[in-house]
């Protein structure tokens, strides 16, 4: 059977990352995934990871037996003040719940499965452009797509009229995915003002947030990144809120998130979280311990915690210099093009305006590793490449 089976193509980001390590060039730079650098390249275990760990294997002497189905306890009891807030109403009231996923991407799919499941009619609205892997999480769960307007690509800006104009138009009982912060892949954000203009329109279509939250801290800061989510909270919204620790933690290879669902009362988000727990059975049974545990034991000592927030912060403001040493160097080496809307943009992503056929030229000549759509991950940009990197941006240009 498997004579007749034609090979895949490969995934636009990962698959650009296992291009990237078969490549034998020394001087390579990988502009692809969203993962974070230091200023030498590496992808630093954070200190108070490090300190959580000893204190994990001074205490753990047994390995336990499976977790629940939602995850580890003390991790979602964690995750429901870090997204709405410590001491809001939705994290006081009992309306939250959350369950831990494996990463974000695991908390989407269980979030899709549950909407297919609750909701069969129900189409998702995505921005456009969106990360490129939603569209298949979603096809996988069976879900109807659209997409609402999102980025001015020529005026390197949120097309915001655009935006509220579509989402205007969006039957009730549907669902609408939002990037609560850093949107991937244009690093473009609503402001808070605008994310209330935001709540008001899906009060009044009577849709369905879901949030991707993957980039809590990168955007402005850890409680500022979750205004939109807070804002839809604060107007009495039901939503979905699928959250990853993968950046903000430093925890990728762990698959550490959430999926938090925030109903009108502890009895409809009991009932609610009982189908979700359902849908994590038949993808996965329950999710691995270690990561959550680390997780846990960060937010759960106010030392760690404080030195976590520090870290985040560190992370946060190096990819903002490098966002303007970037444009400050492009501006330097060539006239044709000002990228001086890349530091207007948050996180990780920009979307540079390299062209597809720019994209390819810089991989075959210079060994420079961009998705085709043009989005930069800046956070691979340090001071040893980034004169030959702007060298090779200007040639192609
Ligand atoms: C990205 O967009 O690069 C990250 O979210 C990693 C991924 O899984 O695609």
């Amino acid at each position: 059977m498997f004579e007749t089976i034609q090979t895949a193509p490969p995934d636009p980001i990962l698959g650009l990352t296992e291009a990237f390590n078969k490549d034998p060039n020394p001087d390579k730079i990988n502009l692809g995934v969203g993962i974070y650098k230091d200023a030498q390249g590496k992808t630093p275990t954070l200190e108070c990871i490090q300190r959580a760990e000893k204190i994990l294997s001074e205490n753990e002497t047994s390995g336990g037996g499976y977790l629940p189905m939602t995850g580890l306890a003390a991790m979602d009891d964690a995750v429901i003040p870090l997204v709405f807030g410590a001491g809001s109403d939705a994290a006081a009231s009992g309306r939250a719940l959350a369950a831990q996923t494996p990463g974000g991407t695991g908390g989407l799919r269980v979030a899709g499965d549950f909407i297919k499941k609750m909701f069969p009619g129900a189409k998702i609205w995505m921005s456009d452009p969106t990360w490129a892997n939603h569209k298949g999480i979603f096809t996988a769960s069976g879900i109807a797509q659209e997409t609402y307007p999102y980025y001015d690509k020529a005026a390197g800006n949120l097309a915001f009229d655009k935006m509220t104009a579509a989402l205007a138009e969006v039957p009730a009982g549907d669902v609408v995915l939002l990037h609560a912060c850093c949107h991937n892949p244009s690093g473009m954000d609503p402001t808070p003002e605008q994310w209330t203009q935001l709540a008001q329109i899906a009060k009044e279509r009577k849709f369905l947030p879901l949030f991707d939250f993957a980039y809590q801290g990168f955007g402005n800061g850890i409680e500022e990144d979750a205004a939109g989510i807070r804002a839809f909270a604060a107007a009495g919204l039901e939503m979905l809120v699928a959250g990853s620790f993968s950046k903000n933690f430093g925890l990728y290879n762990q698959r550490v998130g959430a999926l938090t669902v925030l109903a009108g009362s502890a009895e409809a988000v009991a009932a609610a979280m009982s189908h979700v727990k359902l849908c994590i059975r038949v993808n996965y049974s329950n999710p691995p311990a270690h990561g959550a545990r680390l997780v846990a034991t960060v937010l759960g000592e106010a030392e760690l915690r404080a030195l976590w927030e520090q870290e985040v912060a560190a992370m946060r403001d190096r990819i903002n210099s490098i966002r303007k040493r970037f444009v400050d160097t492009m501006a330097a080496k060539t006239d044709k093009q000002d990228f001086g809307f890349i530091t207007t943009q948050l996180g990780m992503f920009s979307f540079s305006g390299l062209t597809k056929a720019q994209v390819h030229t810089l991989r075959d000549q210079h060994a420079i590793y961009i998705v085709d759509s043009g989005r930069i991950s800046v956070a691979g940009i340090n001071e040893d490449n980034i004169d030959a990197l702007c060298d090779a941006i200007a040639g192609v240009l």
